[in-house]
């Protein structure tokens, strides 16, 4: 099945380092980042999944959960959580799939032939409270992902929904942002501080106080 933006995000259930989760009822209202690793014991993973439980406060500000998977088993990830604590120095705090039998991992298109093996790429999805697929990033094996992106995007995404807005490109939060072009440049001098017009479709505003 091809997953597309603004699809509800394929329900599973499955064995996890903290026990047996249905996806659906585990996110019920969170933000999620699902994301797979190709191998437990590897060391770009290893990086990676440190990285990811280092971030745990500022998913949770965001109201998010982290999510990982990999085609090992379960005695698998349990055995390698160490490794994960004492290379990067925070221990695993969120809950690793796994998938053994490659249901998941083929539900949500993760093993990519061409890049070598049948384990899994490093596949992101950032799905929404409404279990929405709201982003789709694929990187392939070799290279890690740079979280702080991961975090902007839920920045970006969450202020999206707040407002009539989109974000210009490297944004970060605190930075202006442009006005959606559903709303006219007059409605938008009475909705955003500082709007300047730089071309009849290209308005951008102070992003709103909250
Ligand atoms: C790694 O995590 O280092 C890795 C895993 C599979 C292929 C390449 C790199």
């Amino acid at each position: 099945m091809s997953l597309h933006l603004g699809d509800i995000a394929p329900d599973f259930t499955a064995d996890t380092t903290d026990g047996v989760l249905s996806f659906h009822d585990w996110k019920a209202g969170s933000w999620v980042v699902f994301f797979s690793h190709p191998a437990d014991f590897t060391p770009v993973c290893t990086t990676e999944l440190g990285r990811t439980a280092a971030l745990h406060s500022e998913f949770a500000k965001r109201n998010t959960k982290a999510l990982a998977l990999s085609v090992d088993p379960v005695e698998e990830h349990r055995a390698w959580a160490p490794d994960i604590s004492e290379v990067t120095g925070t221990p695993l705090n969120f809950p690793i799939v796994a998938d053994p039998d490659r249901k998941v991992a083929e539900l949500y298109d993760m093993i990519h032939p061409g890049e070598g093996d049948t384990s899994t790429v490093r596949s992101v999805f950032i799905i929404d409270p409404d279990n929405k697929l709201r982003l789709m990033l694929t990187y392939p094996k070799s290279v890690g992902r740079n979280f702080d992106e991961i975090v902007r995007v839920i920045d970006a995404l969450q202020a999206t929904d707040r407002d009539p807005i989109a974000t210009p490109a490297d944004w970060k939060p605190g930075e202006r942002v442009i006005v959606s072009t559903s709303v006219s440049t007059e409605d938008a001098v009475k909705l955003f501080k500082d709007v300047v017009e730089v071309k009849p479709y290209l308005r951008y505003a102070d992003a709103p106080a909250r």
